[in-house]
């Protein structure tokens, strides 16, 4: 991935939430920490232009997300902090199809592609039930499918095991080690991030600590006042 932000600012009702800030992203896994509010969730929707910066530039891959919007949301895949967000039509089926839907495939490659993500996440016996009448780890995972199955070069997650119980997060932890995808991952849960390539801890919209996941978990955990 190259993901550059440039002198980026946000700004929410005159209230600045990120501080100006320049960081460029290349490594292949890349976990987020910081406290809540501290402008984790701000920043990551910038890379697929759900939130724009008041001020600065954000390019994905080498696409404004501004000015070559379309271009540069197409480089990656977001998981919502709410899953709930994330699954438009009522039956599960139906929504992880809907992302295909541009790529004019046959309908019989459309339904072999959902039925491999859906076998991928162990969730084959949910494809034909409500969205609405599930868990919320089983949303959790039918989001992660509904996004897999468009292939993003980039994947974007906002605390993907935050509802699963102990099982199924370490299903997605394996999951995500496998990836062939680029993967940003914001998370409470600092194992899950433990063996990336790189880990940003932000504070009160800043960055406070970027590099070696060692370094900057024990420096969350001496600021928090935990047991090194
Ligand atoms: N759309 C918005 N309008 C106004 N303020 C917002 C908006 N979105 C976020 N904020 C504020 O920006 C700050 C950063 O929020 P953000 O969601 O980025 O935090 P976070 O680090 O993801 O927190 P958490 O760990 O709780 O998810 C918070 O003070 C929040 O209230
Ligand atoms: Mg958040």
């Amino acid at each position: 991935m190259d993901i550059r932000f440039d002198k980026v600012e946000v700004r929410f009702e005159g209230r600045t939430v990120i501080h100006p800030l320049t960081v460029t992203l290349t490594e292949r896994r890349i976990g987020i920490i910081g406290l809540n509010g501290s402008g984790k969730t701000t920043f990551a929707r910038m890379i697929n232009g759900l939130v724009k910066p008041s001020a600065g530039r954000v390019t994905v891959n080498g696409f404004d997300t501004v000015s070559a919007e379309n271009d540069a949301r197409q480089q990656s895949g977001f998981i919502f902090q709410n899953p709930q967000n994330q699954i438009i039509l009522p039956i599960l089926r139906e929504d992880i199809a809907l992302g295909l839907k541009s790529r004019k495939l046959p309908k019989a490659n459309v339904a072999a592609a959902v039925n491999a993500v859906l076998d991928r996440f162990e969730i084959g016996h949910l494809a034909d039930r409500r969205a609405h009448e599930l868990s919320g780890g089983e949303l959790q995972l039918a989001a992660l499918a509904s996004v897999l199955v468009t292939e993003p070069k980039i994947l974007v997650m906002d605390e993907p095991t935050n509802q699963l119980d102990l099982r199924n997060r370490n299903l997605v932890e394996r999951t995500i080690q496998t990836l062939p995808e680029d993967v940003i991952v914001i998370s409470h849960d600092l194992d899950l991030i433990t063996g990336f390539d790189r880990v940003l801890m932000f504070r009160e919209g800043r960055i406070e600590a970027d590099g070696a996941p060692g370094e900057v978990i024990g420096r969350y955990r001496a600021l928090n006042g935990a047991e090194a």
